[in-house]
């Protein structure tokens, strides 16, 4: 991997406004991510993953919700600056994502060639033939069978696991350099989603596609990843490399994560999960958001907001004043 960021989000904030007032979804986030690396965003949910690659992809629906400040440079390109014309150009080209569902976002009534070729159109000025040719090649390259034949089928015709395939045929055919994946197998069995797991990993390999991978289960983390971001209600928590976070996590929200990750060794799943849940955003004004729910809380946790300490290896982050060693601070 090489280290030119391919995207750089700082001190991002994107909130939702009711009567009730604000609710900042993603509160102050700041990562970046390589070229060609995989990261992984974990938390459970509601902390604000999906919050977090919609205002990425521009996608925040507005109102009720609104990216209120901070940068989102996608190779050095400030995309909060951007008109929606612009944006439209970045989408598909520079930045894709996939969602949890596909059938969602696959339109029933128009078939996988049609909605294929649009989109490869829609950035590429290639002639039908030509961005056929190029869906075909996608489908293959995605392991589907079939390829040409499916082009003519509707999606209803297929099913989730092949949907899904789909989704990121589509959301790579214009080579972007990051792809946002969200959720991306939740929705498919076991089985399926071990495939498009060693799928994205394959490509991400071949194309060099940088990969924010964004999931609640960790053992996707493990496979897919060489970081992980974990969040919670609205902020990150802890950051590392995914050895050092599985080696020797230090935050105890991420602590309990791992002690909830079900043990495929001994094939059951493990009992634990942490008591309590997320508090809904913008309820905590003062102190640490993890305190109601942790067993190692203390005076200081409810009186003031730890910032995120750096630890004493290489890139690992933790927002706990268990870690304040007297000043390292990343923000
Ligand atoms: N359309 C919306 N309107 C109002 N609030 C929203 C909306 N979408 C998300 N939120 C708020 O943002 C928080 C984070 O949501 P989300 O990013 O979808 O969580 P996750 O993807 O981590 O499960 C939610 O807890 C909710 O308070
Ligand atoms: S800052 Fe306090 S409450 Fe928060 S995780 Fe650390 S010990 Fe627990
Ligand atoms: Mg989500």
């Amino acid at each position: 991997m090489s280290q030119t960021p391919v995207l750089e989000v700082k001190k991002l904030k994107t909130s939702f406004f009711s009567s009730d007032g604000e609710v900042p979804a993603v509160d102050e986030i700041s990562f970046s991510v390589g070229e060609g690396e995989v990261i992984g965003i974990v938390g459970e949910s509601g902390c604000g993953k999906s919050v977090m690659s919609l205002s990425i992809m521009r996608l925040i629906p507005q109102p009720p919700g609104k990216i209120v400040s901070g940068e989102i440079r996608l190779k050095g390109v400030n995309l909060v600056d951007l008109s929606e014309k612009e944006m439209r150009q970045k989408r598909g080209n520079d930045v894709a994502m996939i969602f949890q569902e596909p059938m969602t976002s696959l339109n029933p009534l128009f078939t996988i060639g049609n909605q294929l070729t649009e989109a490869i159109r829609l950035h590429k000025k290639l002639s039908k033939k030509t961005a056929f040719a190029r869906g075909v090649e996608m489908l293959q390259l995605v392991g589907l069978p079939r390829a040409k034949e499916m082009m003519s089928e509707y999606p209803h015709q297929l099913s989730g696991g092949m949907r899904q395939r789909v989704m990121i045929a589509m959301a790579l055919s214009c080579d972007p350099q990051l792809l946002i994946a969200d959720e991306p197998t939740t929705a498919l069995d076991v089985t399926i989603q071990a495939q498009i797991l060693s799928l994205m990993s394959d490509l991400n390999r071949k194309l060099k596609t940088s990969i924010i991978m964004i999931t609640h289960d960790l053992g996707i983390v493990a496979e897919l990843c060489e970081r992980v971001i974990v969040m919670y209600a609205g902020k990150i928590i802890e950051e590392g490399s995914v050895e050092q976070i599985f080696r020797n996590p230090r935050h105890p929200y991420t602590v309990g994560l791992l002690q909830s990750v079900p043990d495929i060794q001994e094939k059951k799943e493990r009992l634990y999960s942490i008591p309590g849940n997320v508090p809904k955003p913008g309820t905590i004004h003062l102190g640490c958001r993890f305190a109601a729910r942790c067993e190692h809380a203390h005076e200081r946790c409810t009186q003031e907001n730890p910032p995120l300490y750096k630890t004493e290896e290489e890139r690992h982050y933790v927002r706990c004043f268990l870690h304040d060693k007297g000043g390292s601070k990343n923000d």
